[in-house]
């Protein structure tokens, strides 16, 4: 039986490379950030370019930047005059991420904001044809609901860590605050019918939903 290494190593040899610089930026994430697993990586950075490539949206929304590795990846897959906007609630995340983007080719495309995406997206007069959900796992259900009223029809929003390393089929993580989050996404998502949606389990599991 293969080892899951080796298949994730001979995957990440078959797929388009994640490039130069980054790979800079995740080696970066690692010795300077705590938490550095939270970076999307490799397999997944290719596959949020990917979907952006699909989707071809002239606007991105983004809730969690952390060190800017998702966001640099799906401003690679954006079209000319096409724009991601970034959120992060932590402002001591300021100082590392703003110059990985401002030293960036897509610097023109990315729009980094400080602050929590819930109190500052209801003052935004944009729509969005694609959404990353990321940030807090305690909030996904907040989150949903109000990025459904900045979504266009036809559009796309992915959330990411939908399976929680599986926690959410584990009854021994009934009490853990951010399992009973997801789960309350999950569910919610699964039941709401102006929605389309797929779970694909690749890593903690993304939930890729169409708005009708
Ligand atoms: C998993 S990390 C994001 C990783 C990044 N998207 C990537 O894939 O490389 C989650 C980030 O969301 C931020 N966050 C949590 N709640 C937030 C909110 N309400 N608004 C904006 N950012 C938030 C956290 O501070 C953290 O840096």
């Amino acid at each position: 039986m293969v080892e899951t290494d080796q298949l994730d190593e001979y995957i990440l040899e078959h797929i388009d490379e994640e490039g130069e610089y980054l790979h800079r930026l995740y080696r970066a994430t690692h010795t300077q950030l705590l938490r550095p697993r939270m970076a999307s990586g490799h397999l997944q950075g290719r596959l949020l370019k990917m979907f952006v490539r699909m989707v071809r949206p002239k606007n991105i929304l983004e809730i969690g930047t952390y060190s800017g590795y998702s966001a640099l990846c799906m401003a690679e897959g954006l079209e000319d005059g096409g724009k991601i906007y970034t959120f992060e609630i932590n402002d001591e995340q300021e100082d590392f991420t703003r110059p990985w983007f401002e030293n960036s080719q897509y610097a023109d495309k990315i729009d980094f904001r400080i602050g929590d995406a819930l109190e500052h997206l209801p003052e935004m007069d944009v729509m969005f044809d694609l959404a990353f959900i990321d940030g807090d796992k305690r909030k996904y259900v907040d989150y949903y609901n109000m990025v459904m009223q900045h979504m266009s029809a036809g559009g796309y929003m992915l959330a990411d860590n939908t399976l929680w390393d599986g926690h959410v089929a584990d009854p021994a993580y009934d009490k853990d605050a951010q399992t009973v989050g997801i789960r309350a996404f999950n569910d919610l998502v699964a039941k709401d019918d102006r929605v389309e949606k797929v779970i694909l389990p690749l890593r903690d599991g993304l939930t890729i939903i169409r708005k009708k």
